[in-house]
């Protein structure tokens, strides 16, 4: 089976797929360095298809992709959608309706359903940590999570940190300040994970109220002070204020969160000059993130990490689907 990617030139296609230690992607902790820049080194052969005409590849064809999601997505669920098509897998997506009463044992029962249909890959998003590592083990099938709770969200990490490589060539010795309602973000839990392994310096920033307790444990250093937080910073990374999550009052107005803890101009400068913005989206303008700073293309990368998110998934999707790839135990 011809493995090139149609239109891709020889040298972009050559990259070897990445190899992963794990069966299932659940956590930055599956990977260590070395899987985690060939995954990147992969996604950078899949990046220039994306601009193509025809973006399809046939390396997955014949697989199986069951896209699971238990709580709303727009960019996520149509990111592995289209990575598992442009690798050339069937793609089914079910969005399920989260129970609230019984999620332990529909998410069993789902499982169970799903592995007779035996899919070769299971991507999963789920409102409870610990969901996807509890449907890894009643699955035959690679488990990729794609957000469970406020645990981790490993490939937003990952396209993170592609989009910032892309962009500064690096990652290793940057500063990064992961900024907003950190308590209740898995995307903040992976991105820490990861950067950290890459060798970044990470700052954790936001109000007591939404920072973790022993944050500061987890590898990056914690400030209260939005200005302190991004001094210097090259890359400002702002979170979503996740309300669907907070069960009492975490800030008293969205206005005065604002006026602390929101990305705007005005704080931006205590940044390095030309410091780079991101956020995962969806984002709440005028909470987190000022519109002016959101849509300057100089400075927001918000638009390129959806862009990057396909290249990465469709290197993590291949990685997991490659027999061999996943064989040894750690
Ligand atoms: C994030 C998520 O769902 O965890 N979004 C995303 O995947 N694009 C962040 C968020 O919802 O705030």
């Amino acid at each position: 089976m011809a493995q090139r990617p149609t239109g891709v030139k020889t040298s972009e296609a050559s990259a070897s797929p990445a190899r992963f230690r794990s069966k299932h992607l659940l956590a930055i902790g599956d990977l260590n360095r070395f899987e985690a820049e060939q995954l990147l080194d992969r996604a950078e052969t899949f990046e220039p298809l994306l601009e193509q005409k025809v973006k399809k590849l046939d390396t997955l064809r014949g697989r199986t992709l069951i896209n699971l999601f238990f709580e709303n997505s727009t960019r996520t669920q149509s990111s592995f959608e289209l990575a598992g098509k442009r690798m050339g897998a069937d793609v089914v997506n079910m969005s399920v309706k989260s129970s609230s009463v019984a999620k332990g044992e529909t998410l069993i029962d789902t499982a169970a359903t799903l592995n007779a249909m035996r899919p070769d890959l299971l991507v999963v998003r789920h409102g409870s940590s610990g969901a996807a590592a509890l449907l890894a083990r009643k699955v035959d099938c690679a488990v990729i999570n794609a957000g469970d709770g406020k645990h981790e969200h490993p490939t937003q990490a990952l396209l993170d940190a592609f989009t910032i490589r892309q962009r500064l060539g690096k990652i290793e010795g940057l500063n990064i300040a992961i900024c907003g309602d950190v308590l209740h973000s898995r995307v903040a839990r992976s991105n820490v994970a990861l950067l950290n392994i890459l060798g970044a310096n990470v700052r954790l920033v936001g109000p007591p109220t939404l920072m973790p307790t022993g944050a500061e444990r987890w590898g990056a250093t914690v400030h209260h002070d939005m200005r302190a937080g991004i001094k210097d910073a090259d890359v400002v990374m702002m979170l979503r204020v996740q309300r669907e999550r907070m069960d009492g009052g975490f800030f008293p107005s969205a206005r005065e969160f604002f006026w602390f803890y929101g990305l705007d101009e005005d704080k931006l400068k205590f940044a390095k000059p030309g410091a780079l913005v991101m956020h995962p989206g969806p984002m709440n303008r005028g909470v987190e993130i000022d519109s002016i700073v959101a849509d300057d293309p100089k400075i927001s990368l918000i638009e390129t990490q959806v862009r990057m998110g396909v290249a990465v998934r469709m290197a993590v999707l291949e990685a997991l689907a490659e027999p061999g790839s996943n064989q040894e135990t750690r």
